[in-house]
Parts: structure tokens; C-alpha cells; sequence
């Protein structure tokens, strides 16, 4: 396997998120964002750890994206925080924060790299969160602002836009379970919030295609490959739920097939939900899809799991190779992934906009020797390789992540980088992950 294996047009890339790396909180006029809340409540976060600092970002911006040139990485993903642009997330506009945008994206031009804008990843303003955030159906117009906002501003020199982030995990998490933030729970918030990311994940992507007409424009989904525990029919049938509820549910109504209700009988509760023109309105012609895979799950049938009865067998117990977040190290989930991807006719174009793993790295003498991260992006690029050349249309590839970073309910402990961040002194170090991607990268 060689770079060129892929094609001369694959997009070669690294993926960030604003409120994982920022850091300066509450600097030139930025106001709360969800996450800012719910990581200064206790007991949220592992080590009561908080994103205040994080990889301070918002200052050291130019020192990572001349490690990221020095990488021979040509595309770089990163998200613009809602709050920094519009404190109260409608209304106000804070210049500062357009500012510091346009000097990121105009680096990042300077050095000959592509950026990747990302609108939403997950760090909704808090003054809309009082408003009932996800949940309140208004925040299909807050986003449209938002995203017109992001369109003017940035849309003569950003091209390749990406509306959400993993919107399964953001809502199963944030609005369901209550394990992120808000750290709201319970079916009725969970649905709504479902919906109205649908309707706003459509919404916004006709706003940018009105502001930026040629734009390249996508979103990003969670996927996992699911397998059942065993051949038992109600083990079957179960991991058939949960992989319509984690893989189908928001993909199926952007292209104009509804939610997979008749799979996941409890989704048919969105119906409530729902009104006028909504079927219309859920559907939109994204020039691509992101594709985010990490682990695959085994599933199997379970009564004690109210709606889907069905549970995950954790990956701890089946004595399989884990990464430091738990999760299984199966690499032919993403070729899995990009099959079952591949087979929807009216998904344009896939591109891998996260893949990685977290592993205990360690500095010896200067070095973070991370054999255990690089065989898995290896092995990980031979299956989206495989898809390729089996026809599947996917033409990007990016890392999660550029550095180790703030991982949300986490904290710092998963160091998910190519690059190592000593969070005492900020000091970077290229991990043998980085050296051996731009070597990679470097290949004619
Ligand atoms: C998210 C990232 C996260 C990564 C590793 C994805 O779910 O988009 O924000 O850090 O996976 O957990």
C-alpha cells in the first residue's frame, strides 16, 4: 500500500474539534458553551478535568499548523464554536470571534493547506441550551443564522463545509443518557432533539449552498459495525435494531427514505414530533457524507434494555485487543462500513472524516513510540482500500486527531494524537504515528 494507491484526488487529512483543543474559554467575547457547564459541574468529567486550557488552540494555532505542513498533511478539519461567534448564540455577532477564524483560515491558506470547516461539534451556545436547546424546534432558524453567519464570513476562502458531528452521539449522549453535556435525559428529550437535528442538518446545508454555490458540502456520521452475539434469531434481530438505530437513523431521512421506524419500532414516536412539509424539509443533496469509525460492536438481545432490548457485549470481556477508550481493535468495521455506506445510491461521495485510537503513550528520551497507534491506522487504510477498489466511492481519509486533547466526559486521559501534548508546558511532540504519515504522505 502506497499513498497512490488511492488515487491522486484522495483528500489526505487530520481532524480537530474547537472545543477539544481551544481552549481560552472566555477570551475576546466568546460566551458559554454547553460543554463549559456541564464540565464545571462535579463529578461529569473524569479527574474533574475541564476544557478551559485544553491544547490552547486559540493561541498556539500557528505552531500546530506548521507541525501539520511540516506532516505533509494537505487538509485539516476543525470546528468553528457557535458561542465564540454569537455569545448568546442568536442576535449578537462578536467580531473578535469572526477575527480569530479568519486568521486560522488565512494561515492555513498561507501554508498550503485546505481547511475543513465543521459547524457543529457539539458546543452549543448555553443561552440557547436555557431555551431548551436541542430540543426546541426554534433551533432550526438559530442554526440557519448561524450557519449564514459562517457562509458570509468565511465562505470566500472555506470550500469544504461539513454541517454536524455525529449527531447519534450528541443526542444518544447529550439529550438520552445524559453522560454529555447538557446531561438531559429520557425518550421525549432524545427524540426531539433527534428531529430537529435532522431538520436543521438539511436546513443548513441549503443555506450554504446558497451562500457558497460551489461549495463542497457534507456531514458527518457516527458508524459502528454490528454483529450478533451469536446466530440465535433474537440476538439477530437485535443487533439489526441497533444497527438501524446507530447507523440508520440519521442518514436514512436526509435522503429522502424517512427514519427507519418499521426497524426500530420506538422511533415511531417522532411522530409526534413532526409536522407540515418536515418529510420535504428532513431531505438534501449533500456533495458528501463523513463517515467517523472507530470500533465495531457485538450485540445481543436483552429485556432489561427499555425500547431497543438489545445490549452491547463489552469489548473488556471478550478478550479482544482493546484501545485505551475500551474499544475493540477490529479494523474490517470500517470496510464493513463503507459497504453498507456505499450501497445507498444517493450518497454521493464518503469520505472517512475521523478514524484513530487512544493508546497509553509515553515519552522515553524524547520520543512517543506508538507502534500500536500506526499498525492501526495501517490497518485501518488497507480496508478503506479494499472498499475502494471494490468500488466504493470513498475519497478521503482523515485522523482523528492532530493532538491529544480534551475527550469530552473523559477528560485528558485518552491521548488520541499524532502529535503528544504535555498539558504542563504545552510542548508538542510528533508521535512515530506522525512521522510515519508524513513519510506515507511524502511518497511520489
Ligand atoms: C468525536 C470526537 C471524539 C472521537 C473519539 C468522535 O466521536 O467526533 O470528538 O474525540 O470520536 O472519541
Amino acid at each position: 500500500m502506497n499513498k497512490e494507491s488511492f488515487g491522486k484526488d484522495f483528500k489526505w487529512g487530520v481532524s480537530t474539534a474547537a472545543f477539544q483543543i481551544e481552549g481560552s474559554h472566555d477570551t475576546d467575547g466568546k460566551g458559554l458553551s454547553i460543554w463549559d457547564v456541564f464540565t464545571a459541574q462535579k463529578s461529569k468529567i473524569k479527574g474533574t478535568q475541564d476544557a478551559r486550557k485544553a491544547c490552547d488552540f486559540y493561541n498556539l494555532y500557528k505552531t500546530d499548523i506548521n507541525l501539520i505542513r511540516s506532516l505533509n498533511i494537505p487538509n485539516f478539519r476543525f470546528s468553528i464554536s457557535w458561542p465564540r461567534l454569537m455569545p448568546n448564540g442568536i442576535g449578537e455577532v462578536n467580531q473578535r470571534g469572526i477575527d480569530y477564524y479568519n486568521r486560522v483560515i488565512d494561515f492555513l491558506l498561507e501554508c498550503g493547506i485546505e481547511p475543513w470547516v465543521t459547524l457543529y461539534h457539539w458546543d452549543l451556545p448555553y443561552a440557547l441550551e436555557l431555551k431548551g436547546g436541542w430540543t426546541n424546534r426554534d433551533i432550526v432558524s438559530w442554526f440557519e443564522d448561524y450557519t449564514e453567519l459562517c457562509a458570509r464570513s468565511f465562505g470566500d476562502r472555506v470550500s469544504n463545509w461539513m454541517v454536524m458531528n455525529e449527531p447519534s452521539v450528541f443526542t444518544g449522549a447529550g439529550y438520552f443518557l445524559g453522560v454529555h453535556a447538557p446531561g438531559k435525559s429520557g425518550l421525549t428529550n432524545y427524540l426531539k432533539a433527534v428531529h430537529h437535528t435532522t431538520l436543521v442538518t438539511a436546513a443548513a446545508g441549503r443555506v450554504l449552498r446558497n451562500i457558497v454555490p460551489h461549495a463542497n458540502i457534507g456531514t458527518t456520521f457516527s458508524c459502528t459495525h454490528i454483529e450478533p452475539a451469536s446466530l440465535r434469531y433474537r440476538d439477530q434481530m437485535a443487533a439489526h435494531r441497533v444497527d438501524a438505530l446507530l447507523n440508520r437513523t440519521f442518514i436514512e431521512p436526509l435522503i429522502g427514505m424517512g427514519y427507519p421506524q418499521s426497524d426500530v419500532p420506538v422511533l415511531r414516536k417522532l411522530d409526534r414530533y413532526r409536522s407540515g412539509n418536515d418529510d420535504r424539509d428532513m431531505v438534501f443533496d449533500f456533495d458528501f457524507i463523513g463517515l467517523q469509525c472507530y470500533t465495531r460492536e457485538i450485540v445481543k438481545a436483552s429485556v432489561f434494555t427499555p425500547y431497543i432490548h438489545a445490549a452491547l457485549v463489552k469489548a473488556e470481556r471478550r478478550n479482544v485487543d482493546c484501545t485505551d477508550m475500551k474499544w475493540e481493535v477490529f479494523p474490517p468495521s470500517i470496510y464493513h462500513i463503507l459497504k453498507k455506506f456505499g450501497t445507498y445510491e444517493k450518497i454521493r461521495k464518503i469520505i472517512i472524516t475521523e478514524n484513530g485510537a487512544a493508546f497509553p503513550d509515553k515519552v522515553v528520551q524524547g520520543k512517543v513510540m506508538d507502534e500500536q497507534r500506526t499498525k492501526y491506522i495501517q490497518d485501518h487504510l488497507l480496508q478503506v482500500l479494499k472498499a475502494k477498489n471494490e468500488g466504493v466511492k470513498v475519497d478521503g481519509y482523515f485522523v482523528w486527531s492532530l493532538t491529544d486533547n480534551f475527550e469530552w466526559a473523559e477528560g485528558y486521559h485518552p491521548r488520541f494524537g499524532l502529535i503528544y501534548v504535555d498539558y504542563d508546558t504545552q510542548e508538542r511532540i510528533v508521535k512515530q504515528s506522525g512521522l510515519w504519515l508524513r513519510d506515507f504522505l511524502s511518497e511520489v
